[in-house]
């Protein structure tokens, strides 16, 4: 009897311990856009390793890595360990092949691209959306396949991943990042956090993604072509449960960040700058969220003491346009500060704007469905649509980038598109004395 138990005991510990498949790999960029860092998860603890090449077949190159055991919060504390290993000096204009795990077990073959070396002359093309969700992840489809015909250099989640990814003790956020591998194996995933992250202080988050920078991907950004990209985490200005200090510290790196991309040589390579975080400044939808509000905390700072707002910061800089999610639904503003219209001219409203553009993009999907519009549409609301979908965003060049929004529901019929024109990429409140 005891034998037994014991025996099956040692078994199943054996069996418990044997877990080295790699799943949930994912790419993201690391220091530059021709750094890839490859991100997976073993329910046991073993070896990261990257064996890749421009050969499908022979794989010569092989990366080393780390391994970081992850423990969730919940009440079974589950397990896992994620492995991180960074593929640097990669040719430009190559077409990798790789798979990653340890000599206890290997990944599927996967591949991804590089940009082109003069990445003055590069066209980058991405797809942003946020609160997608496990359950009801209505623009994965047309993503995966748009994905693999290789139409995309890069994916951006503006925050709201699995509904949420502590869920069943982390078993949703397995799921969730399962399920994305057959689109972010492929291209550089891109991730900012929602407040549906907030659980054990964004842990799961934290522990899953690997941003650039030395945040554990609350902000940071990058520069992809004509692209200085800011991400941020807008959940520092509702989440004090975890204190205030985040704010303040990432409100002083975001000044830094844009005083730096727009040192006259900087915003010269990289003239687009563009942001995105969860929680947007201004939505119109029929719900009681802070972007209904008149001074929502994002844009105007904290309540009363009115600190730390960054509408003003992005037109001090001339932040070209902000994407934000968090809103199930798609919303165009024209272009808008403080509430008032700052179009280029009333013919041409994005052509040369006089303030930022504001995109809300939040209806990939998700368990919770879309949101509503009020009635009457504000005055500085453009376009709004309640389908499920996403949007595509492609930097010609210097001065052209064109934008558009994909329905689901119409079968990927593209039911919104501008093209915003900047022939100079400068801070909007000079622009403010020449009216
Ligand atoms: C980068 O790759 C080139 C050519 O593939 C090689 O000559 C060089 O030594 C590599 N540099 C580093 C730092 O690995
Ligand atoms: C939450 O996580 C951040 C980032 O790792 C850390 O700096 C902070 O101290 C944590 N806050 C609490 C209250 O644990
Ligand atoms: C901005 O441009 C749009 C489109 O031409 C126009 O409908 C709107 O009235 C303009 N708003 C202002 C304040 O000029
Ligand atoms: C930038 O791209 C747009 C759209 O393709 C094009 O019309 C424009 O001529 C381009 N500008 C330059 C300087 O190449
Ligand atoms: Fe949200």
């Amino acid at each position: 009897m005891l034998l037994t138990a014991l025996l099956v005991l040692s078994l199943s510990r054996c069996f418990a311990t044997n877990y080295f498949q790699p799943e949930q790999i994912h790419l993201s960029y690391g220091a530059s856009i021709y750094d890839i860092v490859v991100t997976w998860t073993t329910y046991s603890d073993c070896k990261s390793t990257v064996e890749y090449g421009i050969d499908e077949y022979e794989r010569p190159l092989k990366a080393h890595g780390s391994t970081t055991k992850f423990i969730d919060g919940g009440p079974e504390r589950r397990v896992m360990y994620i492995h991180r290993v960074l593929l640097n000096n990669l040719t430009s204009s190559s077409k990798y092949f790789y798979h990653c795990g340890s000599d206890l077990g290997w990944s599927a073959l996967f591949w991804f691209t590089t940009p082109p070396k003069d990445e003055s002359k590069w066209s980058p093309h991405l797809a942003i959306y946020g609160d997608m969700g496990n359950e009801n992840a209505q623009s994965l489809a047309r993503l995966q396949d748009e994905v693999q015909r290789n139409i995309y250099d890069a994916i951006i989640h503006v925050g709201d991943f699995a509904y949420d990814m502590d869920s069943d003790n982390a078993r949703v956020g397995d799921e969730f990042m399962r399920q994305i591998e057959t689109v972010a194996a492929y291209v550089p995933y891109m991730t900012c956090p929602g407040n549906h992250e907030q659980t054990y202080n964004f842990s799961n988050y934290r522990a899953r993604f690997s941003m650039p920078g030395d945040t554990e991907g609350l902000w940071y950004s990058f520069d992809m072509g004509p692209i200085h990209f800011v991400a941020l985490s807008t959940e520092v200005y509702y989440n004090f449960n975890y204190g205030m200090k985040q704010l303040v510290k990432q409100y002083y790196w975001l000044e830094e960040d844009l005083k730096r991309a727009s040192e006259p040589d900087n915003r010269k390579k990289h003239p687009w700058i563009i942001t995105y975080g969860h929680r947007p400044m201004y939505c119109s939808n029929n719900d009681f969220d802070d972007c209904r509000q008149h001074s929502t905390f994002v844009r105007s700072g904290i309540p009363f003491l009115k600190w730390f707002g960054l509408e003003e910061m992005f037109h001090r800089y001339g932040v070209d346009l902000s994407i934000w999610a968090h809103e199930h639904s798609y919303e165009r503003l024209w272009p808008v500060y403080d509430y008032r219209v700052l179009n280029g001219s009333i013919s041409q409203p994005y052509q040369n704007p006089k303030a930022t553009v504001h995109i809300i993009t939040g209806s990939a999907g998700c368990s919770e469905r879309t949101d509503p519009f009020t009635p009457i549409k504000p005055e500085w609301s453009a376009f709004r649509n309640s389908d499920y979908g996403y949007t595509k965003v492609k930097a010609w060049n210097d001065t052209h980038l064109y934008l558009e929004q994909v329905s689901d529901d119409q079968d990927g019929k593209v039911i919104d598109s501008i093209w915003l024109v900047r022939e100079r990429h400068e801070a909007f409140d000079n622009l403010d004395h020449l009216d």
